[in-house]
């Protein structure tokens, strides 16, 4: 089984819990893509639901597979948000952002009763931290920003490179307009500390870490889908 096939099946264990008439939540990067393709195919045969969309990405697709979506404005408490994610610790926790959708998937996370993550058996690990961390942040003062993370993460005992993130030659974009730092802090043990910390910088708009925000976990390898809690 190879990593879409395993996408393909978290996405579809994901599947049994959405109800008709829910309002979803729906996430961003190529697992959650696998999970939009498949709502499709159940709304094309009748479930009703209304989605909102964590990025301009997947609001396309949406569009494109005829999924209804409203935003979150329209629709400010879902029922459920399913989302990938880069890493899964076995306590829940979890980095996000590589697909540079952390804010609107955080926001649309916290208005959701309840967030399940899909995902392929290779981004669970014992310890957050081998992906790095993306940190969005404001593109004003962002060599300030830059010290005041490296410095907070040293106070946390974390060394490591912030890598600006680039779209070819660009300075990648987010859709909310900031720029994303790549933290190769390594092993994170304390991710509330690191939390902490970064969410007390003012040039911080959001960090990757999703703490005490999934409830459950499909996590798909070859023998198939198991689900932690
Ligand atoms: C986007 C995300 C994605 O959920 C994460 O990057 C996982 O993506 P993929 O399913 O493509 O591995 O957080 O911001």
């Amino acid at each position: 089984m190879d990593a879409r096939e395993m996408k393909v099946k978290a996405a579809e264990a994901a599947l049994a819990y959405v109800e008709d008439g829910m309002r979803l939540g729906i996430g961003t990067g190529s697992t959650a893509e696998e999970f939009v393709r498949l709502l499709a195919e159940k709304v094309h045969g009748g479930l009703r639901v209304e989605g909102v969309p964590t990025s301009e990405r997947t609001a396309r697709l949406c569009v494109e597979l005829g999924i209804p979506l409203k935003s979150l404005d329209e629709l400010p408490e879902l029922d459920l948000t399913i989302d990938g994610a880069d890493e899964v610790d076995a306590g829940l926790t979890l980095i996000k952002g590589g697909g540079g959708a952390l804010l609107r998937e955080k926001i649309v996370a916290a208005a959701s009763s309840r967030m399940i993550v899909i995902a392929d058996e290779s981004k669970l690990v014992a310890t957050l931290g081998a992906f790095p961390l993306p940190i969005e942040i404001n593109p004003f003062g962002q060599a300030a920003t830059r010290i005041a993370i490296e410095k907070a993460a040293a106070r946390l005992g974390l060394g490591g490179e912030l890598k600006l993130r680039k779209s070819g030659a660009d300075v990648f974009m987010t859709d909310g307009g900031h720029h994303i730092f790549d933290a190769s802090f390594g092993r994170i043990p304390d991710a509330e500390a690191l939390s902490g910390e970064l969410n007390s910088i003012p040039g911080v708009v959001e960090h990757g870490l999703f703490i005490h925000m999934a409830s459950l976990a499909i996590i798909a390898g070859p023998a198939g889908a198991q689900t932690l809690k």
